[in-house]
């Protein structure tokens, strides 16, 4: 039966998937230890089995809960029949771009292996999300959400929720990574997903005709009179996503890490790779249950219906199910502004705290000097050498076989060059490892032109950036005018609208190899991204930490490699109940201790 899609021989092996332990290397900041399986499961969100990427069997993965300053230890065994690499989209890697789990800084987990990830969550709050960065496999699963709760110490701009719900919303096809790659390597377009899923799961049976039956859908329970905070991150390829509660108002409060000013929305667009929270005050009568819908967007909605999320808001004390029509999405076909005028409607609470005690807007970064500026321009795709590809400025980025950051350390030649142009190349596109030259504690500018006609969301690990401008038409130096040097948010992931430009600030103060990327799947595998390199000229392991002792060695390198022992598989028993119990214990009185 389809609604009892989800089904996992791991299981029964890994009964409990989280295991928290303690370390007691750097005294004061507790580590969070997760165990990661990653393998393929059966799964039938749509109603058609297929090969879906899970975490410890489940899908979507278990959610990562960490505190500001944490250690985060994340044990990876790969049981995929490929490569695998997890990345922390949004999480700052601070002076640690090894743990990036990007190609440009890792090697990638080969099947059967097993890799570590240890970095502090430094400096940050907020929710996040992690995926399989490699291979087109986030199309297949593997993500989750990560939350980064404040330190006890730092008090929140608004009372505690009374409960705190997490929510990933994405398109979906029923075909899984390895075909729609075959698609891409083809040089095809992979056209319109099959559906949207939240959670993990189909949409709601809201309409007979429109959604066969048998598909199992998401129900989010609450209780009436209560203030939730609900985390929703956009996981999915290539759509763009309004999301709404029927009859409820979304108060948004955080965004990749920074708290906005407080507004309610009735309806909020959401592209890949963003994440917001909001707080949903269960205020209405408990008559029915409620629709939450997340609707593609900026699409010809008559063809494009069935690709709509549907779950359910269901009160303790609800009277009946939900029916009717779905809560309208924004009437503005004929408005381009309407959802940029919401984008920048997004604004920074500068009197908030952060991460830290001091208020957000102490950092005023619009009276900063820029030190350099790179105009990044996209295109719609070209053939380059017989293959279709994606390009940025007109490069379209060669992963090396050696990572960047692994050639620098190990001093390797010809793997890279930091020659990525500060203004569009003008002749023909052509395929590199062109590499942005960051100056380290310099202050740049970035202006995405975005030349499609589609919607594109572009992200920069190890950084938040500040969102200064957006507007249609060609940036020019007098667009400067429009910036927002004030209350600009600080993000990681800001979409750029088709035929516009978004101009975002960032201090390059973390050193490290830093991926530049659209995060639209597609054009991503395609080549659209880059690298910024940020080296302090003084290199010493206060800025930058030393690369880890477990590093993973490839291409020109790979002879350092020694071979791993696979057979872990069955030696997993320390990860049990009692001790994840005694541990999270032991985690809060630790924490209880320090503050
Ligand atoms: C993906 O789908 C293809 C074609 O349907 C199938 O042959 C293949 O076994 C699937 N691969 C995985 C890893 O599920
Ligand atoms: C693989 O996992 C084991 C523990 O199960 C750990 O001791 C080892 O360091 C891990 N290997 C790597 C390369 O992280
Ligand atoms: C901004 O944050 C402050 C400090 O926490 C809070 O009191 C205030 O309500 C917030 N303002 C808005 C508009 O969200
Ligand atoms: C995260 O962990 C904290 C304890 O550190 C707990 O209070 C909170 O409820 C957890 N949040 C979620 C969403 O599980
Ligand atoms: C279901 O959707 C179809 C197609 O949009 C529409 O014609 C029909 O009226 C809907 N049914 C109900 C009960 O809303
Ligand atoms: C947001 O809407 C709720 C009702 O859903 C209301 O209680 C609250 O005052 C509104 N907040 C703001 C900042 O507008
Ligand atoms: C409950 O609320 C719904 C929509 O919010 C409204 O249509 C309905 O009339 C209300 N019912 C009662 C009994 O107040
Ligand atoms: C949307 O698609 C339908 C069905 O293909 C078509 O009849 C309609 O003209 C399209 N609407 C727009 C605005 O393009
Ligand atoms: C920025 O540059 C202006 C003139 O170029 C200079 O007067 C000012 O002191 C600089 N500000 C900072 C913070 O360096
Ligand atoms: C990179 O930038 C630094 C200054 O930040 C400069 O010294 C160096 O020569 C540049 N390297 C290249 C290859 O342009
Ligand atoms: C792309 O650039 C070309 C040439 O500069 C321009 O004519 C065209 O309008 C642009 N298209 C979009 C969608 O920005
Ligand atoms: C950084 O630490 C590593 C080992 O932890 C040491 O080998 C190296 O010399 C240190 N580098 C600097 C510049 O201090």
């Amino acid at each position: 039966m389809a609604a009892a899609a989800i089904t996992s021989t791991l299981f029964s092996v890994l009964l409990i998937n989280i295991c928290l332990l303690l370390g007691s290397a750097f005294a004061e900041d507790p580590f969070v230890n997760y165990e990661f399986v990653v393998s393929y499961i059966t799964a039938s969100p749509l109603g058609v089995p297929q090969q879906v990427i899970a975490v410890n069997g489940k899908f979507p993965g278990p959610t990562i809960n960490v505190t500001t300053n944490n250690h985060l230890v994340v044990n990876v065994r790969n049981k995929l029949d490929e490569n695998l690499l997890l990345h922390w989209s949004g999480i700052q890697q601070r002076r640690s771009s090894w743990q990036d789990g990007v190609l440009g800084t890792n090697c990638p987990i080969p099947p059967k292996w097993n890799w570590t990830y240890q970095f502090q969550v430094k400096d940050q709050i907020g929710s996040f999300f992690y995926f399989p960065s490699l291979n087109f496999q986030r199309a297949s699963g593997g993500f989750g959400s990560i939350i980064v709760n404040n330190r006890p110490v730092i008090s929140i701009p608004f009372d505690t929720p009374y409960g705190d719900i997490t929510v990933v919303i994405g398109d979906w096809y029923t075909q899984n990574h390895t075909a729609l790659r075959k698609t891409l390597n083809a040089g095809k377009e992979l056209g319109m997903p099959d559906g949207v899923l939240v959670n993990g799961k189909g949409p709601y049976r809201y309409n007979d005709t429109l959604v066969p039956a048998g598909i199992d859908h998401e129900k989010i329970t609450v209780e009436p009179g209560k203030t939730y905070r609900i985390r929703v991150s956009n996981v999915g390829i290539s759509t763009s996503l309004n999301f709404r509660i029927q009859s409820h108002n979304l108060l948004l409060t955080e965004t990749e890490g920074s708290y906005t000013v407080q507004q309610n929305y009735t309806s909020l667009d959401i592209h890949v790779g963003q994440s917001y929270s909001f707080l949903l005050t269960t205020d209405q009568n408990a008559s029915s249950d409620y629709y939450i819908v997340a609707s593609a967007r900026f699409v010809n909605e008559t063809t494009w219906q069935r690709v709509t999320g549907v779950a359910v808001l269901h009160y303790t004390n609800s009277k009946g199910k939900a029916s009717g029509p779905l809560p309208d999405p924004p009437q503005d076909q004929f408005d381009r502004t309407y959802s940029m005028n919401q984008a920048r409607s997004i604004r920074w609470n500068v009197s908030a705290s952060g991460a830290r005690p001091n208020p957000q807007g102490s950092f005023r970064y619009g009276s900063i000097n820029v030190t350099e500026v790179y105009v990044l321009e996209n295109k719609p795709p070209v053939t380059i050498d017989g293959k279709r590809r994606s390009t940025l400025s007109g490069i379209s980025f060669a992963n090396p076989a050696t990572p960047i950051r692994l050639a620098d350390e190990y001093k390797v030649k010809g793997v890279y060059k930091l020659d990525f142009p500060t203004r569009p190349l003008t002749g023909a596109p052509r395929i590199g490892t062109s590499v942005i030259n960051g100056t380290y504690r310099g202050f740049m500018e970035v202006i995405l032109q975005n030349n499609e006609t589609k919607m594109h969301t572009y992200h920069m690990s190890g950084y938040a950036f500040f969102v200064v401008g957006m507007d249609y038409g060609v940036w020019t130096e007098n667009s400067r005018g429009t910036y927002n040097k004030w209350d600009g948010v600080a993000r990681s992931t800001t979409q750029v609208y088709p035929g516009a430009w978004t101009a975002i600030l960032i201090s390059l103060d973390n050193v490290g190899v830093w991926n530049l990327r659209t995060e639209n799947l597609d054009s991503w595998y395609l080549g659209q991204e880059t690298y910024v390199r940020v080296v302090n000229p003084e290199p010493n392991n206060k800025t930058e930490f030393p690369m880890p002792d477990n590093a993973l060695f490839c291409g020109s390198l790979s002879k350092l490699q020694k071979p791993q022992d696979t057979s872990f598989a069955t030696s997993i028993k320390y990860c049990g109940l009692n001790l994840v119990y005694t541990s999270m214990l032991m985690v809060s009185a630790l924490i209880s201790m320090f503050y």
